[in-house]
This record gives C-alpha cells, sequence and structure tokens, in this order.
C-alpha cells in the first residue's frame, strides 16, 4: 500500500527527479535502441549514451561515454572522482565494461585516475588480459595517456575525518539507501550512501549488447579491498544470445553467488529479467536471513529483446531507463517491504 502510494505519488524525498515518471514495477520491454542504468542518478548517464545510440552508434561506446559522466559527477559519493576513499584516506575505483561477444576488461583498486571505466576499456581493447589491478592499473593508464589526478575532494575528505573519530578503524557494510517513511508520510532515502555502484546495460539499434560497471567501493573500506563491481559475472556480465545483468549493493554477497552471471543464466533458462533477479535476490536471502536484513543489494536486467526487468532485497533501489519513447526512473521492488 505504502509502496504503491509511493510510485503514484513519483517521489523520493531528497533527490532532485521530480520531473520523471515513475513506472511500477514489472517487466518493461522497449523497442531498441534501449539504455538502462542503476539508481536514479542513472538517467544523467542515460542521456549521455543516449546520444550515441539514438545516432545509431554501438553499445559499447555508449556504455563507456554514459559512465564517465557519473565518474566526473563530483557530487556521487560512490562512483569515481569525489567518490568516499578507504580508511586510509585513499580514493581507490573499480571498474568494468563487457561486450554482447564476450570481450571485457577491468581495473581494480586503481587510484589517481578520473575514468576507471576507459582504463577497462583500453585494457579489454589493447592488452592479452581482461583485468589490471593497483599500481600496474595505474601505470599502464598512464601510459596510455590519462592524466594523473586527485580524486579526493574537500567534502570526501571531509567525511573521511569524521568516520575516522567514530570508526574504530573498521569499515562497515551497512544498508544503503534505505527508504524509510518519515513523521509526515513522505519518504525519504537514509543511511550513508556507501554502495550506490553504478551499473548501466545498453541495447543498441544493431541489436548489440553492452554493459559497464563503476564505483569507488564500500565507503572506507579497508585498503586493497575489491567488490563486485569490476568482478565479470559479478558485478557485470553480458552474453549476446542471450542478455545481460548487473549488480549494486554489498559487493562481498554479490560475489558469493556470482551474481550477474546468475541472473543471465536464468534468462537463458527463460526467466524474464525481473523473475532472474528475483531469483538470485532470493537464493540471497534463503541462505542467510538475517544477515540479508541488514544489507541491500539490487540486481538490474535486459535481454536481447529489450525487455526490462529488476529486484533488490531492500526498499529503495531504482533505476532509470531511456528509449525512443521514455524516460523513466523505475522504483524496484524487494525482498523486503
Ligand atoms: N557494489 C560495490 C561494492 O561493493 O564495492
Amino acid at each position: 500500500m505504502e509502496r504503491r502510494s509511493f510510485i503514484r505519488n513519483g517521489i523520493i524525498a531528497g533527490t532532485s527527479i521530480s520531473s520523471y515518471d515513475y513506472k511500477p514495477l514489472e517487466n518493461i520491454s522497449a523497442t531498441k535502441p534501449i539504455m538502462v542504468s542503476t539508481w536514479d542518478f542513472g538517467k544523467y548517464a542515460n542521456t549521455e549514451g543516449w546520444k550515441i545510440l539514438s545516432a545509431n552508434g554501438h553499445a559499447l561506446d555508449a556504455i563507456e561515454q554514459a559512465a564517465r559522466v557519473t565518474e566526473a559527477d563530483e557530487s556521487n559519493k560512490t562512483v569515481g572522482y569525489g567518490g568516499y576513499p578507504d580508511r586510509d584516506g585513499r580514493v581507490t575505483l573499480d571498474a568494468c565494461i563487457m561486450d554482447e561477444s564476450g570481450n571485457c576488461g577491468s581495473v581494480m583498486a586503481m587510484e589517481h585516475i578520473k575514468h576507471p571505466i576507459s582504463v577497462a576499456r583500453k585494457v579489454m581493447e589493447k592488452t592479452p588480459h581482461i583485468i589490471l589491478v593497483g599500481d600496474g592499473a595505474l601505470q599502464f593508464a598512464l601510459d596510455n595517456g590519462f592524466q594523473k589526478e586527485n580524486l579526493l575532494t574537500p567534502d570526501s575528505k571531509k567525511a573521511w575525518e569524521d568516520w575516522l573519530k567514530n570508526s574504530k578503524y573498521e569499515p562497515v557494510i551497512n544498508i544503503e539507501n534505505q527508504l524509510f517513511k518519515k513523521q509526515d508520510n513522505s519518504f525519504a532515502l537514509g543511511g550513508i550512501n556507501n554502495h550506490d555502484t553504478i551499473g548501466l546495460l545498453a541495447l543498441d539499434a544493431a541489436g548489440k549488447l553492452s554493459g559497464g560497471c563503476t564505483t569507488s567501493g564500500m565507503a572506507f573500506k579497508m585498503h586493497g579491498r575489491v567488490g563486485d563491481s569490476p568482478v565479470i559475472g559479478a558485478g557485470l556480465f553480458v552474453d549476446g544470445e542471450v542478455g545481460a545483468a548487473t549488480a549494486t549493493g554489498v559487493g562481498e554477497e554479490v560475489i558469493r553467488c556470482v551474481g550477474s552471471h546468475s541472473v543471465v543464466e536464468y534468462m537463458r533458462n527463460g526467466l524474464s529479467p525481473k523473475e532472474a533477479c528475483k531469483k538470485v535476490v532470493d537464493r540471497i536471502a534463503k541462505r542467510d536471513l538475517e544477515k540479508a536484513k541488514k544489507m541491500q543489494i539490487g540486481f538490474l536486467a535486459l535481454d536481447k529483446s529489450g525487455n526490462v526487468g529488476a529486484y533488490a532485497l531492500q526498499k529503495g533501489f531504482s533505476y532509470a531507463l531511456k528509449s525512443a519513447s521514455e524516460e523513466i526512473v523505475i522504483a524496484v521492488e524487494s525482498y523486503f517491504d
């Protein structure tokens, strides 16, 4: 009941998406090209990706250019420049990219480079490897013309310094971006938004699929920690014969179930994108219900025909969709209500 009224009223307090319609929760079908990205802020990325898709460009280019919008957004504390640092005050970024033919590239725990998605693409296209990590990824980026930058903004530095006061120097896994009801019955987003990874999926006019995923990872994580986002199969998976999926949320749990690959395999076996996402979320909840209550995980999937679906553990997850006929943010159904 609460959820329905929230959708009808189209509000998520504290965000600036009032000009976007909310749609209900079932699978959505769209004529290609189409682009979907996790969270409300995915709409800004989609706008950039759409410039390429609407000009009959390739999905992979749309994904890279779209992801760069979020990576450059200083106000986003969980992706790219301005992302929260690790517990040592170092901003370390993770990203991966994949096309319909299984070509993929990934960088993990890379510092000082604003656009890890573009470095991941270079790894895919210019090396015989798939993953570069840490200093190796940085060296590769510098060798390929990327600029070394300070990614720790004053805002994020202050948040880290505040965190240090009470942290006992331990990373926290918390519920991200949880929707709660305020005293006046409106809804707001709460908690530290420390897992709001952007995952992006695109189907271009030629029917080619691609995906990308980019994040600064868990806020105040241990130095060297890598989550699901740059792990092919966990944070992202694309299979041109079936569809694509991406994940957001507590990366450790997404890795444990190789989440995005599992979603794609369920679609291969005939489930709709939403059913496939739900199946994996159900498995996570079933494995440890008490643990699942304390975290957020969301999956977003797009099949090769342009059907889209998503499902999350907790309320509050959303995704943005752009096609020729739609530009919407969609509130996602969850396991816990
Ligand atoms: N899903 C992002 C992370 O856990 O790092």
